[in-house]
């Protein structure tokens, strides 16, 4: 592995390193993005901000797909590998991302190619964001924000409680038939979330995605039913038919798992 970047700026130290044609960030020794641009997926934890968006569009037609996701907002933009997956499966996706951190994104535009039309990238605390910026609703919320674990150095811990006030403020930002997408430190801490949206009548769809190796849990929820069929062979087959899959990452892709939660 190599180092590219090293920066220490008011304490904090910032690290890019590349592998091949992958690019890691790293803060602190936290290890927040990886992308490789020759293959969108590689079987890691990315993968499963990706795979969902199939719930959006049944079957395999990537046309239909794309034109059902023409907005995106990342909540947690670090090197920006989920933004880069988007624009991989859908270039001309316009994608909003806010992260409190400036280094982030001034690496995220210089060695993850983010510096480009269509991807807008705020600085800026996602809750005010939340609260305060307006913003036409979104195909697509992704919420990935962690920090540095104070009690474990190293490690990555989420910023916000997934409380009924933190989801509702989440909702309001998604088309009636957009995907929001969580990224859960645990099952349990998933599960926590969904026993809130039951009592709250957010939404009627909820599904856990999951990776072998990883504790965590991908939640991905709709406010309207999804009637359509989800599972794993479903996934792969519209992930196929987008060129999404390469045949050297192929078997790692394939190892996850999904299952719909009842609301
Ligand atoms: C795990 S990284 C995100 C990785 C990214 N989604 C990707 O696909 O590469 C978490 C990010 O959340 C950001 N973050 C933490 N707290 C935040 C907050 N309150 N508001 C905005 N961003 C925050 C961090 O600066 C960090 O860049």
């Amino acid at each position: 592995m190599a180092i590219k970047h090293t920066e220490i700026k008011n304490g904090v130290r910032y690290e890019v390193r590349t592998a091949g044609a992958s690019v890691r960030l790293y803060t602190n020794g936290v290890f927040h993005s990886q992308w490789n641009p020759n293959n969108p997926l590689i079987g890691s934890l990315w993968d499963l901000f990706l795979l969902p968006v199939f719930l959006l569009s049944p079957g395999t037609d990537c046309s239909e797909l794309k034109s059902r996701l023409a907005r995106a907002l990342v909540l947690g933009v670090g090197g920006g590998a989920a933004l880069n997956q988007l624009l991989a499966l859908h270039p001309e996706c316009i994608i909003d991302g806010v992260d409190l951190d400036r280094v982030h994104l001034r690496l995220a535009k210089r060695y993850f190619g983010l510096g480009r039309a269509g991807v807008n990238l705020v600085c800026q605390d996602a809750e005010l964001w939340l609260k305060s910026a307006a913003s036409e609703p979104y195909d697509y919320v992704l919420e990935d924000l962690f920090r540095e674990s104070d009690s474990q150095p190293g490690e990555a811990v989420r910023c916000f409680e997934c409380d009924a006030m933190w989801l509702e403020q989440l909702f309001s930002r998604l088309r009636d038939h957009g995907l929001l997408v969580i990224n859960f430190e645990s099952v349990a801490q998933l599960n926590a979330a969904c026993r809130i949206l039951r009592k709250a009548c957010l939404a009627e769809s909820a599904y856990a995605f999951t990776k072998n190796g990883y504790h965590n849990a991908i939640g991905v929820f709709c406010k309207m039913p999804i009637d359509h069929k989800v599972n794993e062979r479903e996934i792969l087959k519209w992930a196929a038919a987008c060129g999404m899959i390469s045949a050297r990452y192929s078997q790692r892709i394939r190892d996850f798992s999904v299952r719909r939660i009842r609301l």
